[in-house]
């Protein structure tokens, strides 16, 4: 049975607790998940020391990770270095390539950067599309197949990410290629649904930064699939036995008509 652990949102920098990064990797230890997901926002600012710190916690991982980008880690006082290079730092810390494919025990996850260096993200050039056309096709037939983005495509009429004008196509593209899970992060809200086309939509909420809001603490979320189902578990942080705590448990159908 598949499984995923996915964070978000750790923004190193002020603010951020060390604490919860430790226990964090203990349950990723203990939880043993085939991969960890951590869709972007590491940093507050982009700075260096920031992105450093997202370096070292990384290198605890004991578990197969991919990661992508977000709009915070976009350099954000070196307005020519965010328009012309706007993912150098990234690239040179967190992850040779902004787009990127992991494989592990029949799960084939595809990140991919939307952020925008002006605008609210929620973009995906051309390219990128074409990209994720040519890696859903070599996917193994079998694995399942999850899409990684830093923005929101449920948007509930707050935070619209300006290249999600209509979420109802980006999940028919993902559908015809046979995605049945798209994860984000983001707006540090966790939720989950499925939508139309049969896809689960996934959110994880702030791993480890005091960026929480309304009323989230620190989360992240613990995914499982087997064959007949998706199951997604938000884990709050709980101050009382200091550790992450299932608080929400959804489950839904793995439809057949999605996958690849
Ligand atoms: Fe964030
Ligand atoms: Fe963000």
């Amino acid at each position: 049975m598949p499984t995923l652990i996915h964070l978000s949102d750790l923004h190193y920098g002020p603010g951020h607790d060390a604490h919860l990064d430790e226990i964090i990797l203990n349950d990723i230890a203990a939880l043993n998940p085939d991969a960890v997901i951590i869709s972007g926002d590491f940093t507050m600012r982009a700075r260096h020391g920031e992105f450093a710190r997202a370096r070292a916690f990384l290198a605890g991982i004991s578990r197969p990770w991919l990661a992508i980008p977000g709009n915070h880690d976009q350099p954000i006082f070196q307005p020519l270095e965010r328009l012309t290079r706007p993912f150098a730092r990234y690239e040179q810390y967190v992850h040779n390539g902004v787009d990127s494919t992991l494989e592990a025990n029949g799960l084939f996850l595809l990140g991919l950067n939307d952020n925008h260096p002006l605008l609210p993200g929620g973009f995906w050039s051309r390219q990128q599309r074409a990209w994720v056309e040519e890696q859903a096709a070599r996917a193994p037939r079998d694995a399942v197949k999850v899409v990684v983005t830093h923005h929101q495509l449920l948007w509930e009429g707050k935070w619209r990410p300006a290249g999600f004008w209509y979420p109802t196509r980006a999940l028919a593209f993902l559908a015809r290629h046979g995605v049945e899970l798209a994860l984000n992060g983001h707006t540090h809200v966790p939720s989950a649904a499925q939508m139309p086309p049969g896809i689960v939509v996934a959110r994880a909420g702030t791993a480890s930064s005091g960026r929480t809001r309304h009323g989230n603490s620190n989360g992240y979320n613990l995914i499982a699939m087997d064959d007949k189902q998706i199951a997604v578990f938000v884990r709050h942080y709980d101050a009382q036995p200091d550790a992450f705590v299932t608080s929400r448990a959804f489950t839904f159908p793995r439809r057949v008509g999605a996958r690849g």
